[in-house]
């Protein structure tokens, strides 16, 4: 055999087994596949709305913000005082509908480590600045620096918007739409079913409880 033969054989043999795979990809690609049924995410995983309305939002909202009119039921001329058990666990009175937990060794279960004392409609720094209701999160970077500073650098706490602020505002969440001051843990989500993953098994069950089949 010469050169040329050799290349045609080549040739014609390459082009053989390409119009063989061929056919088979094209009738494979015909053959009925089960199909996933497309299911619909439970619109729970969609809400991008913070967890709690703090006192901002509330008042925005127009939404019953007595709570906070500490002055509604306290007197300005007397002193509140607090009582502790034998271990020094606070007593709660009126506000015992107030979960304390703050922090795995209940460190900030003392009142006015936040609120002032004197001006109970303000909070307290311990450095002693006064701040409004409305700079919660400031009061929680009195304390809390690392993690405000994280904040401030959009690195904590889910930082929404315009990264170049040419195009938009930035939205900072406060800390207390996601943490509650007394109770600080943040609640546990229900995970969101993983993606379509096109393999051949039912989902049915993704849909319903949330669950990765990979899992
Ligand atoms: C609906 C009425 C009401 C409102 C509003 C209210 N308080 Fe009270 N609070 C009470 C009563 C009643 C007590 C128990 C009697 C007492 O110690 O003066 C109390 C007690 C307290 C105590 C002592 C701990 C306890 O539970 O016994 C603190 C601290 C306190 N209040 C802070 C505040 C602050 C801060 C605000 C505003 C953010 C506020 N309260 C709003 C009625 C109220
Ligand atoms: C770690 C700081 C901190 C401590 C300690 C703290 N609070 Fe608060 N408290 C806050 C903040 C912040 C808010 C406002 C949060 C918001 O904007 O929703 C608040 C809100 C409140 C309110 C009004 C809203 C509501 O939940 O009823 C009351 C009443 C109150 N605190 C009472 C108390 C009492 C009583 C204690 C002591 C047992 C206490 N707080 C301890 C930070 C604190
Ligand atoms: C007076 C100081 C003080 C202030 C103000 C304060 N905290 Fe704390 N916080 C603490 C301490 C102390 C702990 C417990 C740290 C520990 O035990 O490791 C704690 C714990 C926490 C934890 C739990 C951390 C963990 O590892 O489990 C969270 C979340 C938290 N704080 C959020 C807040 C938020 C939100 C605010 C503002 C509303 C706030 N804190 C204001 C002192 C403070
Ligand atoms: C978008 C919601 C969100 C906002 C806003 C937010 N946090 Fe958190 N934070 C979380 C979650 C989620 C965790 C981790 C789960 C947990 O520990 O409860 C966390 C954890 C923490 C912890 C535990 C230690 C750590 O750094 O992991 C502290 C302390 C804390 N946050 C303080 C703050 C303070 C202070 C602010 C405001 C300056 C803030 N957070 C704003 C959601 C938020």
């Amino acid at each position: 055999m010469n050169d040329e033969t050799k290349k045609a054989a080549a040739l014609t043999g390459a082009a053989v087994v390409f119009a063989a795979l061929a056919v088979v990809f094209l009738t494979a690609g015909m053959r009925e596949r089960p199909q996933h049924p497309i299911f619909l995410v439970d619109p729970v995983h969609l809400d991008t709305s913070p967890v709690r309305m703090n006192y901002d939002t509330l008042t925005d909202a127009r939404y019953d913000t007595s709570d906070y009119d500490c002055y509604l039921c306290h007197s300005r001329a007397e002193r509140v005082e607090l009582q502790f058990d034998d271990v020094g666990d606070l007593i709660l009175k009126e506000h015992d509908y107030i979960t304390f937990a703050h922090g795995p060794a209940r460190a900030a279960n003392y009142c006015f480590n936040c609120h002032n004392r004197d001006r109970l409609d303000q909070f307290r720094t311990q450095y002693g600045r006064t701040l409004s209701f409305s700079q919660s999160s400031e009061l929680c970077g009195s304390c809390h620096g690392v993690t405000y500073r994280d904040w401030v650098a959009d690195a904590h706490g889910r930082t929404s918007g315009y990264w170049n602020l040419a195009m938009g505002d930035r939205k900072r969440l406060d800390c207390t739409q996601c943490h509650d001051p007394h109770d600080t843990r943040f609640p546990s989500l229900a995970p969101a079913p993983g993606p379509h993953s096109m393999r051949d098994r039912i989902p049915a069950q993704l849909a319903t409880d949330g669950r990765n089949d990979d899992e």
